[in-house]
């Protein structure tokens, strides 16, 4: 089976967490391309939700492309019961990398303002410890270097993401060459530099449940 394929099964998945959710809920939805095919997927049962919560304006256009009605956070009042998003890489404590796509911050948020996280990835992404897959740090520009020299003193090797600028106007380094022991307390360090926005480490509030690809069908795991 292509990891493509794997990625279309979660997707579908992730729905059943969906239905469980009251009727005229407002949901929370993530980016990337796994997350993408879930959108698809959610276009299918968009009658039984009042709208979404996007974490990218590229995932804002995916859902208001299939009539899903797309809500800015600040106007939500109400419990979001779901956000359902991808992640690079997932251990079985359910910590994650995540911000491949640029995206970490409002992934962050979103995720943040929601009552379960729901990962759904191919078995390529569940690894034993986090950090092979380069540590996406969100930075306002002016900060990058000394942001960049506080990472290599974590034992990082920072590098900037040339030509990319965040949804939030940010510039984003990429952190290769961590292995990462213990994602909470590395979280919270790189959360306390200075010019910091988001570190791609989800393991303070980690996944609830995680879908995950494989050839022997869709697993559920959870922490
Ligand atoms: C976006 O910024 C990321 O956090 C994505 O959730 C992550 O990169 C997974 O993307 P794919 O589903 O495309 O692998």
């Amino acid at each position: 089976m292509t990891q493509d394929e794997l990625k279309q099964r979660v997707a579908a998945a992730a729905i059943h967490y969906v239905m469980q959710a009251p009727a005229g809920s407002v949901i929370g939805v993530g980016s990337g391309s796994t997350a993408n095919l879930f959108i698809d997927e959610l276009a299918k049962v968009r009658h039984h939700i009042k709208g979404a919560v996007a974490s990218s304006v590229n995932t804002a256009r995916r859902l208001e492309g299939h009539g899903i009605k797309v809500f800015d956070l600040n106007d939500v009042n109400e419990a979001i019961p779901v956000y359902v998003d991808g992640a690079d890489e997932i251990n079985a404590r359910m910590h994650m990398i995540k911000g491949g796509g640029g995206a970490l911050t409002r992934e962050k948020i979103v995720a943040g303002a929601s009552a379960k996280f729901i990962c759904i990835c191919d078995e390529s992404k569940l690894v034993a410890t986090l950090g092979k897959f380069p540590l996406p740090v969100e930075v306002i520009p002016m900060a990058r270097e000394l942001v960049a020299r506080k990472l290599a003193k974590l034992g990082g090797v920072p590098k900037l993401r040339v030509g990319f600028t965040t949804d939030n106007g940010n510039i984003v380094l990429d952190v290769a060459g961590m292995a990462i022991e213990d994602p909470p307390a590395l979280e919270a360090s790189i959360n306390q530099i200075p010019g910091v926005v988001t570190v791609g480490l989800f393991a303070r509030q980690p996944a609830d449940v995680l879908l995950l690809g494989t050839a022997q069908g869709v697993k559920t795991l959870t922490a």
